[in-house]
């Protein structure tokens, strides 16, 4: 298939993972899941103890990481080494640490490296994050920013970790990380020439269909 690069962004919570994973399955493409990456980086600082207060340090676990993410739709898998971190990154711990990655320069652009990469080799694929449509893939001929109210936003994130944590503790956790997120990238306002997608009122089907509908337009 010829290459075609759709990339996705938007703040937690806006079923960006979900959507998306769900668009590449209509559209038999590849998956890339960004996040996964900075969440896998996390785990490796904290699996390695390594000081979130040194800038240099978390580079260079960075720069060492030996991370592995599939990109099936169907099987999402992220292993750092030997260890298969696919769960353990959507823990607290690591969400909670994640923006120390985010907002480290050097890392960043490590990791936007990375995925640059793996886009290249996808072929067709659909990549979401935080700065996929502004950084890693500006030249893509899909790019949408999905959005969603406040409220159906930390519904969905309280729905998707199903009672591991009270409401509360989830709400200030979610709006504390996008805060400190939206220093390092500006993901809550749509770039020139990116499409907003709102789903608040539409239900994930047709929030699917809508992404879906936008690549056959352009395929
Ligand atoms: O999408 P998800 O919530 O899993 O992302 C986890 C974290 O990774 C975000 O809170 C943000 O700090 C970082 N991230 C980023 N740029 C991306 C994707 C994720 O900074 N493209």
């Amino acid at each position: 298939a010829p290459r075609l690069v759709v990339a996705v962004d938007g703040p937690s919570g806006s079923g960006k993972s979900s959507v998306c994973r769900a668009a590449a399955r209509e559209l038999g493409a590849a998956y890339l899941d960004t996040g996964a990456m900075y969440r896998a980086a996390a785990w490796y600082c904290l699996d390695q103890g390594v000081d979130f207060d040194d800038e240099d340090a978390v580079a260079v676990a960075v720069e060492e990481l030996p991370l592995s993410i599939s990109t099936d739709p169907d099987h999402q898998t992220v292993t750092v080494g030997q260890a298969d971190v696919t769960d353990a990154i959507r823990g607290s711990a690591v969400s909670e640490a994640v923006s120390e990655v985010s907002t480290n320069r050097r890392a960043r652009s490590l990791l936007v490296d990375a995925q640059r990469r793996i886009i290249d080799e996808a072929g067709v694929v659909v990549a979401e994050g935080r700065d996929i449509t502004t950084v890693v893939a500006p030249d893509a001929p899909v790019r949408v920013l999905l959005t969603a109210s406040a409220e159906v936003r930390l519904a969905r994130r309280g729905l998707q970790l199903g009672g591991e944590q009270s409401a509360e503790s989830l709400h200030r956790q979610v709006l504390a990380r996008d805060a400190k997120d939206s220093t390092a990238v500006n993901f809550t306002e749509a770039a020139d020439g990116v499409a907003v997608l709102d789903s608040t009122d539409l239900t994930f089907e047709e929030t699917v269909a809508s992404l879906v509908d936008r690549v056959r337009a352009v395929r």
